[in-house]
């Protein structure tokens, strides 16, 4: 069978000619007996014989007509290759099973939130996608630091914070404004040389200004960000030499007065466990709520590493949450050190499962932050030589353990009650 059928449907076209043409004279295929018989019988076949060329030429030309209708028949109807691919199926194929996403499984009066830097929001189609299905909550990563928001004094660029707001409220996420003041973002054109006084008017004027118009629309701020040095006193920073350690209070004082509605946390890192650097924001949160500050809340960034075993977390939590503050993971990573190995992404898959669960089993954990969810768009490797993959989704969006980790533990915890209104 084969051998016919392989020499193809054209040789086999030609093959089944000469079959035919020889089975009838299978004889005269018998060469080797020449005489005069054979030449008669030979004479008369020929005579008897039909014209091979002219019917030969006439098929041969059937089978080119019939051929080049076939295909040009065939093409109109099979679309080109590439749209083959995404032809739209015959069969309508039901969507894969909507999967509950992170923010579908949150118990109420908790948020998950991730950074975002509003960049790839019409950059990344798909990075939008994923960050407006999987969030309840998103922070700005850069947008909304004093040097980018006001690059020269009194001038305000607001496009990038307005974009984050605006795709939050189109996805009902809160936003958590990210930050007044920030050791490591004052503008450039804030000169330490200034009088204290001028420093705190442009201050005060920028903490007003941004505030006031966000109105009602950011859920809450850090206020101050990083205020603390390792061992937790009070960092050596512009503010504290030429305002004096007041002018964390006056920061809070300025915000609450342009809206009252926001919440306003400090945040800090190196806070997660039972550290010295904890030990010192307790102090100065205490302090700072008995002299009537509005401080409402604290947030522990958690950049961790993968190897990182954090004392105590919910331990350290609840301390805080007894001075009658809402507490929050705020910027949580966990950093690989590079190359990744399914080992250490199981690891870095506890530590988050282990944050999780530690911001879940304090009732004033309030909301649940990473500082960005896809290896594609993470500060670590800029600045943690050597480190990476530090994300739940890797760089092509495809989650990672430390996703499905979060994922299981949500799923374990009771049905929940309600929707989720926004964080206390
Ligand atoms: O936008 C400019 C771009 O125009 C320029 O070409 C490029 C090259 O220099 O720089 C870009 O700005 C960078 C910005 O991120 C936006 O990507 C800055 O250089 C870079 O310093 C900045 O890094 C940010 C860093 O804070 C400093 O502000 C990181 O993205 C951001 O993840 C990081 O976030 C901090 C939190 O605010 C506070 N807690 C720690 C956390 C991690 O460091």
């Amino acid at each position: 069978m084969g051998a016919e059928r392989r020499t193809g449907s054209n040789s086999g076209v030609t093959d089944r000619l000469f079959t035919k043409e020889r089975k009838p004279t299978t004889p005269a295929l018998a060469v080797s007996q020449p005489s005069g018989m054979v030449l008669a019988r030979a004479r008369a076949a020929r005579s008897h014989r039909v014209p091979v060329l002219p019917v030969a030429l006439a098929l041969v030309v059937a089978a080119l007509l019939v051929t080049g209708l076939a295909v040009a028949y065939g093409h109109e109807r099979t679309p080109p290759a590439v749209s083959a691919v995404t032809a739209t199926p015959t069969v309508q194929v039901p969507p894969a099973p909507q999967r509950p996403a992170l923010r579908d499984l949150m118990p109420s009066g908790v948020r998950i939130g991730s950074a975002a830097d509003g960049r790839w929001l019409s950059l990344d189609p798909e990075y939008a996608e994923l960050l407006g299905s999987e969030f309840g909550a998103v922070t700005a990563e850069n947008a909304m630091k004093w040097g980018n928001l006001e690059p020269s004094p009194d001038v305000y660029a607001w496009t990038g914070a307005d974009q984050l707001l605006t795709f939050a409220e189109q996805h009902d996420q809160a936003v958590y404004g990210h930050t007044l003041l920030g050791q490591n973002d004052v503008p450039k054109w804030v000169d330490p040389a200034w009088p204290a006084a001028r420093l705190r008017t442009v201050l005060r004027d920028h903490v007003t200004t941004v505030v006031s118009r966000y109105r009602g629309r950011v859920w809450a701020w850090d206020v101050v960000n990083e205020a603390l040095d390792e061992d937790g006193s009070l960092r050596d920073t512009l503010w504290l030499r030429k305002l004096g350690p007041g002018y964390v209070a006056d920061v809070f004082r300025w915000a609450h007065a342009a809206d009252p509605g926001a919440r306003l946390f400090i945040n800090d890192y190196g806070v997660e466990g039972r550290t010295r650097k904890a030990d010192g924001l307790l102090a100065m949160v205490r302090d700072l709520r008995r002299a009537g500050v509005p401080v409402d809340g604290v947030g522990f960034q958690s950049h961790l590493q993968w190897d990182d075993r954090p004392r105590d977390l919910v331990g350290n939590l609840r301390r805080f949450a007894q001075l009658g503050v809402s507490v929050a993971i705020t910027e949580l990573d966990v950093r690989v050190e590079l190359p990744e190995t399914p080992a250490k992404l199981d690891r870095q898959a506890a530590l988050y499962r282990q944050v999780l669960k530690a911001c879940l089993a304090v009732t004033e954990c309030v909301s649940f932050t990473v500082w960005g969810f896809t290896d594609a768009r993470s500060w670590i490797p800029g600045y943690h030589e050597g480190y990476g993959a530090a994300c739940l989704f890797d760089a092509a969006l495809v989650p990672k353990p430390a996703y499905a980790a979060l994922i299981d533990e949500l799923r374990r915890l009771p049905p929940r009650s309600g929707g989720v209104s926004s964080p206390g």
